[in-house]
Protein backbone atom coordinates (compact mmCIF):
# COMPACT_ATOMS: atom_id res chain seq x y z
CA UNK A 1 0.00 0.00 0.00
CA UNK A 2 1.41 3.21 -0.99
CA UNK A 3 2.14 5.87 2.06
CA UNK A 4 -0.20 9.19 1.36
CA UNK A 5 -1.85 10.80 4.04
CA UNK A 6 -5.63 9.85 1.89
CA UNK A 7 -9.01 10.14 3.91
CA UNK A 8 -8.73 6.13 3.27
CA UNK A 9 -5.72 5.59 5.21
CA UNK A 10 -5.80 8.45 7.77
CA UNK A 11 -9.79 8.10 8.70
CA UNK A 12 -9.47 4.30 9.75
CA UNK A 13 -7.12 5.36 12.23
CA UNK A 14 -8.91 8.39 13.65
CA UNK A 15 -10.35 8.16 17.35
CA UNK A 16 -11.76 11.44 18.37
CA UNK A 17 -13.47 14.39 17.27
CA UNK A 18 -11.38 15.49 15.21
CA UNK A 19 -10.47 14.77 11.83
CA UNK A 20 -14.15 15.68 10.79
CA UNK A 21 -14.43 16.23 8.19
CA UNK A 22 -11.34 15.58 6.28
CA UNK A 23 -9.79 17.44 3.61
CA UNK A 24 -7.08 15.91 1.63
CA UNK A 25 -5.27 17.03 -1.39
CA UNK A 26 -2.56 14.97 -3.19
CA UNK A 27 -1.11 18.28 -3.95
CA UNK A 28 -1.74 21.82 -2.75
CA UNK A 29 -0.17 25.49 -1.81
CA UNK A 30 -0.44 25.45 2.21
CA UNK A 31 -3.11 23.65 3.95
CA UNK A 32 -3.60 26.30 5.79
CA UNK A 33 -5.66 28.12 2.76
CA UNK A 34 -7.45 24.78 2.47
CA UNK A 35 -9.00 26.15 6.26
CA UNK A 36 -8.85 29.78 6.91
CA UNK A 37 -12.02 31.75 6.19
CA UNK A 38 -13.41 28.63 5.16
CA UNK A 39 -16.17 28.46 7.84
CA UNK A 40 -15.58 24.76 8.69
CA UNK A 41 -16.63 23.12 12.40
CA UNK A 42 -14.08 22.90 15.00
CA UNK A 43 -12.15 19.57 14.12
CA UNK A 44 -12.28 20.06 10.59
CA UNK A 45 -8.35 18.75 8.95
CA UNK A 46 -6.67 19.66 5.89
CA UNK A 47 -3.96 17.42 5.16
CA UNK A 48 -1.34 17.04 1.83
CA UNK A 49 1.50 15.05 0.68
CA UNK A 50 3.14 18.22 -0.97
CA UNK A 51 2.54 21.51 -0.34
CA UNK A 52 4.32 24.04 -2.80
CA UNK A 53 4.36 26.96 -1.08
CA UNK A 54 4.29 25.75 2.36
CA UNK A 55 3.81 28.52 5.08
CA UNK A 56 6.72 28.77 7.80
CA UNK A 57 6.78 31.06 10.79
CA UNK A 58 8.19 34.52 10.29
CA UNK A 59 6.97 34.92 6.68
CA UNK A 60 9.03 31.81 5.85
CA UNK A 61 8.87 28.84 3.82
CA UNK A 62 8.36 25.22 4.78
CA UNK A 63 9.78 22.95 2.50
CA UNK A 64 9.67 19.19 2.36
CA UNK A 65 9.99 17.05 -0.84
CA UNK A 66 6.64 14.67 -1.24
CA UNK A 67 5.47 12.34 0.78
CA UNK A 68 7.75 12.60 3.04
CA UNK A 69 6.31 14.51 6.08
CA UNK A 70 2.99 14.57 8.38
CA UNK A 71 1.87 17.88 6.79
CA UNK A 72 -1.99 19.50 8.64
CA UNK A 73 -3.81 22.13 9.21
CA UNK A 74 -6.86 21.39 12.36
CA UNK A 75 -9.66 24.27 12.27
CA UNK A 76 -10.13 25.33 16.19
CA UNK A 77 -12.89 27.62 17.44
CA UNK A 78 -11.49 28.77 21.27
CA UNK A 79 -13.00 30.11 24.06
CA UNK A 80 -13.07 34.13 24.33
CA UNK A 81 -11.78 33.58 27.91
CA UNK A 82 -8.40 31.71 26.64
CA UNK A 83 -5.23 32.93 25.83
CA UNK A 84 -4.93 32.31 22.30
CA UNK A 85 -0.55 32.90 21.90
CA UNK A 86 -0.66 29.58 24.28
CA UNK A 87 -2.18 27.61 21.47
CA UNK A 88 1.53 27.14 20.26
CA UNK A 89 2.80 25.42 23.17
CA UNK A 90 -0.39 23.25 23.44
CA UNK A 91 -0.26 22.19 19.59
CA UNK A 92 3.61 21.88 20.02
CA UNK A 93 2.82 19.74 23.32
CA UNK A 94 0.82 17.18 21.45
CA UNK A 95 3.29 16.98 18.30
CA UNK A 96 6.11 16.24 21.04
CA UNK A 97 3.96 12.60 22.19
CA UNK A 98 3.22 12.08 19.20
CA UNK A 99 7.12 12.13 18.22
CA UNK A 100 8.12 10.42 21.51
CA UNK A 101 5.14 7.76 21.13
CA UNK A 102 6.40 6.76 17.83
CA UNK A 103 10.20 6.92 18.24
CA UNK A 104 10.36 6.09 21.88
CA UNK A 105 12.81 8.81 22.23
CA UNK A 106 12.43 11.88 24.59
CA UNK A 107 11.83 14.70 22.34
CA UNK A 108 11.24 18.77 23.71
CA UNK A 109 9.94 21.84 22.98
CA UNK A 110 11.75 24.74 21.88
CA UNK A 111 9.41 28.27 22.96
CA UNK A 112 7.31 29.09 21.51
CA UNK A 113 6.37 26.53 18.69
CA UNK A 114 9.07 23.93 17.72
CA UNK A 115 9.85 20.52 18.38
CA UNK A 116 13.39 19.39 18.83
CA UNK A 117 14.64 15.56 19.08
CA UNK A 118 18.31 15.27 19.00
CA UNK A 119 19.00 18.79 19.47
CA UNK A 120 17.47 19.01 15.71
CA UNK A 121 13.95 20.81 14.87
CA UNK A 122 12.13 18.08 13.57
CA UNK A 123 8.39 20.16 13.61
CA UNK A 124 7.27 23.12 13.66
CA UNK A 125 3.85 25.00 14.26
CA UNK A 126 2.32 27.79 12.51
CA UNK A 127 -1.04 29.53 14.63
CA UNK A 128 -3.00 31.79 12.42
CA UNK A 129 -5.99 33.58 13.51
CA UNK A 130 -8.96 34.60 11.44
CA UNK A 131 -12.54 35.61 12.57
CA UNK A 132 -12.22 34.05 15.72
CA UNK A 133 -11.12 30.70 14.71
CA UNK A 134 -7.40 29.60 14.79
CA UNK A 135 -5.90 27.46 12.04
CA UNK A 136 -3.31 25.58 13.34
CA UNK A 137 -0.61 24.21 10.87
CA UNK A 138 2.08 21.39 11.87
CA UNK A 139 4.54 19.61 9.71
CA UNK A 140 6.58 16.83 11.12
CA UNK A 141 9.68 16.09 9.23
CA UNK A 142 9.12 12.12 9.36
CA UNK A 143 10.62 10.04 6.72
CA UNK A 144 13.20 12.52 4.55
CA UNK A 145 16.92 11.25 4.11
CA UNK A 146 19.94 13.72 5.20
CA UNK A 147 20.16 15.36 1.60
CA UNK A 148 16.38 15.99 1.55
CA UNK A 149 16.43 17.99 4.80
CA UNK A 150 16.65 22.02 4.46
CA UNK A 151 20.58 23.34 5.11
CA UNK A 152 19.04 27.14 5.47
CA UNK A 153 17.62 26.60 8.31
CA UNK A 154 18.27 28.87 11.39
CA UNK A 155 17.64 26.07 13.87
CA UNK A 156 19.62 22.76 12.42
CA UNK A 157 17.00 20.56 10.76
CA UNK A 158 16.44 16.86 10.97
CA UNK A 159 13.23 14.06 10.64
CA UNK A 160 12.20 11.49 12.83
CA UNK A 161 14.38 8.87 10.02
CA UNK A 162 17.55 11.07 9.57
CA UNK A 163 17.74 10.76 13.38
CA UNK A 164 16.81 7.25 13.66
CA UNK A 165 17.60 5.27 10.93
CA UNK A 166 13.85 4.00 10.32
CA UNK A 167 10.79 4.60 8.03
CA UNK A 168 7.47 5.61 10.01
CA UNK A 169 3.92 5.48 8.45
CA UNK A 170 2.59 8.79 8.23
CA UNK A 171 -1.10 8.04 8.15
CA UNK A 172 -1.21 6.74 11.68
CA UNK A 173 1.49 9.25 12.53
CA UNK A 174 -1.24 12.14 11.83
CA UNK A 175 -4.10 10.27 13.41
CA UNK A 176 -2.34 9.91 16.78
CA UNK A 177 -1.41 13.39 16.41
CA UNK A 178 -4.74 14.55 16.16
CA UNK A 179 -5.76 12.57 18.82
CA UNK A 180 -2.90 13.97 21.06
CA UNK A 181 -4.22 17.44 20.33
CA UNK A 182 -7.81 17.15 20.46
CA UNK A 183 -6.77 15.97 24.38
CA UNK A 184 -4.08 18.70 24.72
CA UNK A 185 -6.76 21.13 23.52
CA UNK A 186 -9.31 20.29 25.70
CA UNK A 187 -7.57 19.99 28.75
CA UNK A 188 -6.38 23.85 27.57
CA UNK A 189 -10.21 25.23 26.93
CA UNK A 190 -10.79 23.88 30.13
CA UNK A 191 -8.11 25.07 32.56
CA UNK A 192 -5.80 27.24 30.46
CA UNK A 193 -1.98 26.38 30.26
CA UNK A 194 -2.19 25.22 33.13
CA UNK A 195 -3.36 22.23 33.25
CA UNK A 196 -0.53 21.64 30.63
CA UNK A 197 2.24 22.91 32.35
CA UNK A 198 3.55 20.09 33.90
CA UNK A 199 3.93 18.27 30.74
CA UNK A 200 5.31 21.32 28.89
CA UNK A 201 7.73 22.66 31.52
CA UNK A 202 9.18 18.94 31.72
CA UNK A 203 10.38 19.19 28.15
CA UNK A 204 11.18 22.80 27.86
CA UNK A 205 14.13 22.72 25.75
CA UNK A 206 15.59 26.09 26.20
CA UNK A 207 15.54 26.23 29.81
CA UNK A 208 19.72 27.14 31.02
CA UNK A 209 20.56 27.63 27.07
CA UNK A 210 22.62 30.98 26.24
CA UNK A 211 20.41 32.43 23.43
CA UNK A 212 19.76 35.45 21.71
CA UNK A 213 16.06 36.81 21.33
CA UNK A 214 15.51 38.54 18.42
CA UNK A 215 19.39 39.56 18.15
CA UNK A 216 19.82 40.19 22.06
CA UNK A 217 22.06 37.74 23.99
CA UNK A 218 20.05 36.17 27.08
CA UNK A 219 19.93 33.11 29.07
CA UNK A 220 16.44 31.38 29.00
CA UNK A 221 15.49 30.42 32.13
CA UNK A 222 12.03 28.43 31.54
CA UNK A 223 8.56 28.78 30.12
CA UNK A 224 6.46 30.41 32.46
CA UNK A 225 2.88 29.22 33.49
CA UNK A 226 1.50 31.48 31.47
CA UNK A 227 3.31 30.87 28.26
CA UNK A 228 6.05 33.19 28.20
CA UNK A 229 9.27 32.69 28.10
CA UNK A 230 11.53 34.05 31.36
CA UNK A 231 15.23 35.07 30.44
CA UNK A 232 17.87 36.79 32.46
CA UNK A 233 19.52 39.03 30.31
CA UNK A 234 22.98 40.22 29.00
CA UNK A 235 25.95 40.17 31.21
CA UNK A 236 24.31 37.94 34.64
CA UNK A 237 23.58 40.65 36.69
CA UNK A 238 20.41 39.09 38.19
CA UNK A 239 17.90 41.08 35.68
CA UNK A 240 15.17 39.09 34.18
CA UNK A 241 12.50 39.35 30.68
CA UNK A 242 9.73 38.13 29.97
CA UNK A 243 9.25 37.53 26.42
CA UNK A 244 6.12 37.10 24.78
CA UNK A 245 7.14 36.28 21.01
CA UNK A 246 10.09 36.66 19.04
CA UNK A 247 12.66 34.50 17.36
CA UNK A 248 15.02 32.66 19.85
CA UNK A 249 18.16 31.22 18.36
CA UNK A 250 20.45 29.04 21.27
CA UNK A 251 24.11 28.32 21.10
CA UNK A 252 24.70 24.75 19.61
C1 LIG B 1 7.58 26.93 11.49
O1 LIG B 1 8.27 26.25 12.24
O2 LIG B 1 8.03 27.93 10.89
C2 LIG B 1 6.13 26.56 11.31
C3 LIG B 1 5.97 25.53 10.22
C4 LIG B 1 4.56 25.09 10.01
C5 LIG B 1 4.42 24.18 8.81
C6 LIG B 1 3.05 23.58 8.67
S1 LIG B 1 3.00 22.30 7.45
C7 LIG B 1 1.26 22.25 7.52
C8 LIG B 1 0.80 23.70 7.62
N1 LIG B 1 0.68 24.29 6.31
C9 LIG B 1 1.57 25.26 6.12
O3 LIG B 1 1.67 25.92 5.07
N2 LIG B 1 2.32 25.44 7.21
C10 LIG B 1 1.93 24.53 8.27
Amino acid sequence: MSDTLAAAQVERHLRGRFGKPYLYEPECESTQLLLLGSGLPEGAVAATDHQTAGKGRHGRRWVAPASTSVLASVMLHPPAERQLPELSLVAALAATETIEAATGLSAQIKWPNDVMLNRRKVAGILSELSDGTVVVGIGINVNQGHDDLPADTTTLAGSLRSLTGQVYGRAEMLASLLFRLEQTYDAWKGGGLAELYGDVGARDFLRGRRITVDGQPATAIQILRDGRLEVATGNGHGETRVIESGEVLFER
